[in-house]
């Protein structure tokens, strides 16, 4: 190639039915590659595609699902407003080296007549469960289907839901999906400390600037654990006291809880996640952030999202 020449990206293959999925699997794994599977919704930012590197480490083959799952969104929920751009994201996802793209649509996922669902407990109760009900089970249902049907070697979630992750994590070792390894990569957040989330686009210039303040609220509280602070509650606290300043916010959760379980910590040990949620304008927004005093910079598991 010249110096003038642009490098082509060879486009993903897109398919749309769970028989092309299974088909497309089984010849790259016929051409002795292994698979990893990047489940999204679409409106790709850079927290997705920093998924979709981590899922392309040891060579794997990458698979992008994409769909905007339904069963996940209450009636009074954004479904309808939510942004898609396939062909954006389809492009993106070239850029990182995705492979297959899946793209079905309702009625492939939700067939006619439809009546299996996967409900977790355990994990799956508390903060967003309780705020959300059915949630989870449309996520879990959701990822219980594409798990099944592309039987991957590997298969990646972000550690901005947090309690997705816990949830995936329960449900996978309570199916005996077990065989698939879960990677989980780190929040990945714009300069001004948010989070990134597709949900932001939803943000006015005003509710954007006040958006950090659940940022702010997860620093307020490093800092309070920097200074000696221990007990999880007065962490909590101090959290919402931040978040409960910000007018623009209305503070739904500052909660300490154990990464597994999802119920409340009793100590800050290196499994205690503060997990802060508030509504921000139009937009719900959720962040997390391990707690522990011996917090390092690195994640003491691999792919572990720390
Ligand atoms: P979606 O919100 O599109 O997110 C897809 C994946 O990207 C999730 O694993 C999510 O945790 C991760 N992600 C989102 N924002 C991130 C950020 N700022 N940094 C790192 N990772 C980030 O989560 C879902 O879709 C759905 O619930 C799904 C799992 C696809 C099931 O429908």
């Amino acid at each position: 190639m010249t110096a003038t020449q642009t490098p082509t990206i060879a486009p993903p293959r897109t398919v749309r039915t769970v028989a092309d999925l299974r088909e497309c699997v089984a010849a790259l794994r016929a051409a002795g590659r292994r698979v990893s599977l990047v489940p999204t919704m679409g409106a790709l930012h850079e927290g997705h595609l920093s998924l979709l590197r981590l899922a392309a480490e040891d060579d794997h083959a990458v698979v992008m699902s994409l769909f905007v799952n339904p069963a996940q969104f209450a009636p009074t929920e954004d479904l309808a407003a939510y942004p898609r751009d396939e062909a954006r994201d389809v492009e993106l996802a070239a850029a990182e080296g995705a492979e297959l793209v899946f793209a079905p649509d309702v009625r492939e996922v939700y067939p006619e007549g439809f009546a299996t669902t996967v409900s977790v407990g355990g994990p799956a109760l508390t903060l967003e469960g309780a705020a959300r009900p059915h949630h989870f089970e449309g996520v879990a249902t959701v990822v219980a289907k594409l798990l099944v049907a592309a039987r991957p070697d590997r298969v990646v979630f972000g550690q901005k839901d947090a309690q997705q992750v816990a949830v995936i994590r329960r449900m996978v070792r309570d199916l005996h999906l077990d065989d698939i390894d879960l990677a989980i990569g780190p929040i990945v957040r714009e300069p001004d400390g948010l989070a990134m989330s597709s949900r932001n686009a939803y943000l006015g210039p005003d509710d954007r600037a006040a958006a950090t303040v659940l940022r702010r609220s997860l620093d307020a509280a490093v800092a309070a654990v920097a200074g000696g602070e221990r007990d999880p509650r007065a962490v909590e606290r101090i959290a919402l006291d931040v978040l409960t300043a910000e007018t623009r916010c209305t503070p739904e959760y500052a909660s300490v809880v154990d990464r597994d379980t999802f119920s409340p910590a009793a100590n800050l040990d290196g499994s205690a996640l503060l997990c802060v949620a508030g509504r921000v304008g139009p937009a719900r927004l959720i962040d997390n952030l391990y707690m522990s005093p011996r917090r390092r910079n690195a994640c003491p598991r691999a792919h572990d999202g720390c």
